[in-house]
Parts: structure tokens; sequence; C-alpha cells
């Protein structure tokens, strides 16, 4: 006989089906028993006669049950329910797996719950509907991007995470080399030369589903790990870009989010200067009510600034990354005035929200060159860090640019969440722990010797 899923039972009325799943709640009523079984697309109510002898259940038991799939009556219907119409008369409750009694309900909303527990048990977490269904949320909205840039002619290619650090201004992880015995790899904290050289490969559009690793401060909307969409482009100008990722946008809250509704289109545009003096910051939120949890504010902030002052080194950095070309008009005024030089950068805010940044890039060898000097680095230094993409600079680089939305911070927006941790599967605490695996955790002597690491016992910050 055919198992299907609990869902699926609304267009089986009348059959004998299988479902399988998870004693969501058990009541026994004496002439009959009632149990809410629940799998990965909801709850399903069973109805066992009470002289069928059921083996020992209890709440979160895994079972299997037989029976037929019935039209429940007029009264009995449960509208909030999405299989509300239909229940199964069981003829069959096999017990496939106990369960030991959880350390918290996953019947109700887990919000409240201390989050240390729920990170620790995170595989219960996830039973509970909301977390259930930010999961299925952030797939779906996964699945649309990559159905809509491939659409439009992307290519998704892989980049390598072993590799030598790019820099988006955040620290870098360090991965020990066994081979090479005191050399390091460096985590990237963005795919942006490899998506820069796959230009010069010719790849001419580009995209990844990319996790990033960033060793920086947590807060709400921050991990050191996160995912981003990547996209880079060859022959575009900021309108192209702009133009494609708003169209985008605009696509996927028509498709995925009916209710929601975006403040205005296309798109306000506000330079960095007019965001800081209007209101204050670069990442402005438009909503005209913030109150109404459907309102999706979008705006654009573009022009900003190439350069600032670090103000603990004192030292000059990107605003956005040493790749970003400077705005035509402003280039001229690199070597004299280069603080108010303007970048070819934007971003994407939403809600008060910086969902994604871009720029488009320079293209010649020289003016990269001379980017990084004005940034400080000495030639040794700029040779040694990023010889490689002022080499490729020499073999015909197409004009290109592109941008990199925070995967986690749109699908947290777009589900009405306070933070990204609760549309992470996996997420790590605020400061950076894992209490699932207990990540990250002391190793042995030997991976150690393996790895050519010799540690410095220093006071343990933490209390345990
Ligand atoms: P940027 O550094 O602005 O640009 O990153 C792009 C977007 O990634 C998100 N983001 C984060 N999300 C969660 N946790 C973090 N620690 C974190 N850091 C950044 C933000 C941000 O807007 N390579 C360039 C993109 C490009 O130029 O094409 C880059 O990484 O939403």
């Amino acid at each position: 006989m055919k198992a299907i899923t609990t869902i699926q039972t609304t267009k089986a009325v009348g059959q004998t089906v299988i479902v399988r799943g998870w004693v969501h709640t058990i009541r026994d009523m004496g002439k009959i028993t009632f149990i809410d079984l629940r799998d990965q697309t909801g709850l399903l109510q069973v109805v066992v006669p009470g002289d069928y002898e059921l083996p020992r259940l209890s709440v979160e038991y895994v079972i299997e049950v037989e029976g037929e799939v019935r039209e429940r009556g007029e009264r009995f219907r449960n509208p909030r329910l999405a299989t509300g119409g239909v229940e199964v008369g069981a003829t069959r409750v096999t017990l496939l797996n106990e369960a030991a009694e959880l350390p918290f309900e996953v019947k109700k909303d887990t919000i409240d719950i201390n989050e240390e527990l729920r990170l620790k048990y995170r595989y219960l977490d996830v039973r509970s509907e909301r977390m259930a269904s930010n999961l299925r949320l952030r797939s779906n909205i996964t699945k649309f991007i990559r159905d809509y840039l491939h659409e439009a002619d992307f290519t998704e290619v892989e980049t390598p995470l072993l590799t030598k650090g790019t820099p988006e201004g955040s620290r870098e992880f360090l991965v020990p080399s066994r081979l090479h015995a005191e050399e390091f790899y460096v985590l990237p904290q963005s795919p942006q030369q490899f998506k820069q050289l796959l230009m010069v490969g010719g790849v001419g559009r580009y995209y990844q589903i990319a996790r990033c690793l960033r060793d920086e401060d947590q807060r709400g909307d921050r991990q050191l790990e996160f995912t981003q969409v990547d996209m880079e482009l060859s022959f575009v100008e900021q309108e192209d870009v702009l133009a494609l990722n708003e169209a985008m946008m605009i696509k996927l809250v028509q498709e995925l989010f009916p209710d929601k509704h975006i403040s205005t289109t296309p798109f306000p545009r506000l330079t960095y200067a007019e965001a800081m003096e209007k209101y204050g910051s670069d990442k402005p939120d438009l909503r005209k009510d913030k109150d109404d949890p459907n309102e999706l504010a979008f705006c654009w902030v573009v022009d900003f600034p190439m350069f600032e002052i670090n103000t603990e080194s004192s030292k000059v950095d990107a605003v956005h990354h040493p790749f970003t070309a400077p705005k035509a008009e402003d280039a001229s005024q690199l070597e004299a005035e280069p603080m108010k030089v303007r970048a070819d950068a934007y971003d994407i805010v939403l809600n008060g929200y910086e969902i994604g940044g871009g720029s488009i890039r320079i293209h010649s060898s020289e003016l990269q060159r001379r980017v990084f000097e004005l940034l400080g680095l000495g030639k040794h230094e700029i040779e040694a860090r990023f010889g490689h993409m002022l080499e490729a600079f020499r073999y015909g680089v197409p004009p290109h640019g592109g941008l990199a939305y925070g995967l986690d911070r749109l699908i947290m927006i777009l589900a009405n969440e306070p933070n990204i941790r609760e549309v992470i599967a996996f997420p790590k605490t605020g400061d950076g722990r894992d209490p699932l695996t207990g990540a990250p955790s002391a190793t042995t002597e030997a991976a150690l010797a393996e790895a050519h690491i010799r540690t410095v016992p220093i006071k343990r910050g933490r209390s345990s």
C-alpha cells in the first residue's frame, strides 16, 4: 500500500492509506482515541476505535498508521488545519520508535524558550511549526532566486572555501595547512575575487548561493558564517545591475508573498550623502507604517564614498572593498582629493536593513594598483596579496560589476523574524558557539601536531 504525507490525505478521501510521523497530541476519550499525527507537511487527525489495542503511546513517539481517509462531518471540520476537512480512521497503528520526554514542548511556538536550550536541541526546535515553516520558506526563496537567475542566463559556479582571503573589512578565519607547515588557508569573507576572475574567464553572468565566513562581533543580523546570493555580470553599468535586481525582488515578493506589498516602485534611490543628511543613516527605514508587518520598503543607496578613515587604525580603508571603481566623473580627483571621490557602489536596503551591496569594479591593472597604494599597501604587499588579480587583469578583462545579498537578512525580513538565527537551521550563539556540537572545542595533541600548531595556554574567558 502507498504511504502518503498527511497533506496528501485531502486528495485521498475514500482510499486506504499509510501515513507516518510523530504523535503531536493524543487524547483517549474512552470510546475512541484521537491522535494528531505530524509529519513534514503538517498535522492530520487520526481516529482510533476504542476496541483497537493501541501500543503504549506518548507525545513525539514515531508511528505508522493504516486506515481509510474519511471526510469529516460539517460540525467536526477544523478550518485552522490544512487537513481539517478529513481524518483517517485507523485500522492499524504501529509503533516505530519511542521518544524520551523532550526538554521543551515543540507543540507551541518556541520563541520564548531559552535560546541556548533551543540551539542545543535545534533538531527538536525545528519540529515546531514556525521553525519548520521558516526552513521551507528559505528553501522556496532560494529556489525562486536560482530559477530566476538561471532563466536570465546566469551560470551557477562554486568557488573555493580554502583560499587566500579577500578584503571585506572583517577579520578572517585561518585554516592551518598540514601539507605546508606554517602556512594557512583563509576562509572567504565572500567569493569576490573568484567571481571577478570568472568574468576574466568569460563566464559573463555568474551567481552562487555562497557560504561566507567573517570573524566579526555578532549581532541579530550577523553570523560568523552566513549565506550570500552572490552575482557578477560582464559588460554592465550600475543601471543594469540595479534594474535586474529590482525586477527580481519585485517578482519574488509577488510570487512568494502575495499578502505583502512594496511601498514604492521603482525603488527610491538616495545618494549616500542624501541618506545621511535626511535620515542620519545609510540604511534608512522608509516604511510608511512601521506597525504593518506586510509592508516592504526597498530603496537603493548609491554614490558611497570610495574611502574612509578607519577610526581604530587611522588608516584609509575602502568603504565597499578595494575592487570597487570610482565614479567616472570623480576618477580624475583620485590623486588630488581621494577622500572626496565617490565610488560606483550601491546598497539595497529593506525596512532599515542593508540586505545587499555591490559595485562596478575596477578593470584596469594600473588603476587597481593605484587604489591599493592609496589604501596604504606597499609594492611587495600588493604583489603578495593581489598579484594574481593584477596579472589576470592583463589578459583582457571585460568591464564588470555585481552585487551580493545577505540571504539570511532578506529571509529574516520576509519571514517577519526578529533576527537571522530564526531562519538559519544551525546558527551560532551571540558569542560564536554551537551549543549542539560544542564547537569550538579543544583538539588532540596529535591533531595539533599534524597541523603544525603549538597552543599557548591563556586564561579562559569563559566561565565553564
Ligand atoms: P558586503 O560585505 O556588503 O559585500 O556583503 C553583502 C551582504 O552580505 C550581508 N552580510 C552579512 N549577513 C550576515 N552576517 C554577516 N556577518 C554579514 N556580513 C555581510 C549583508 C551585506 O549587504 N563581495 C561584496 C559584494 C559585491 O561587491 O558584489 C560583499 O561581500 O546583507
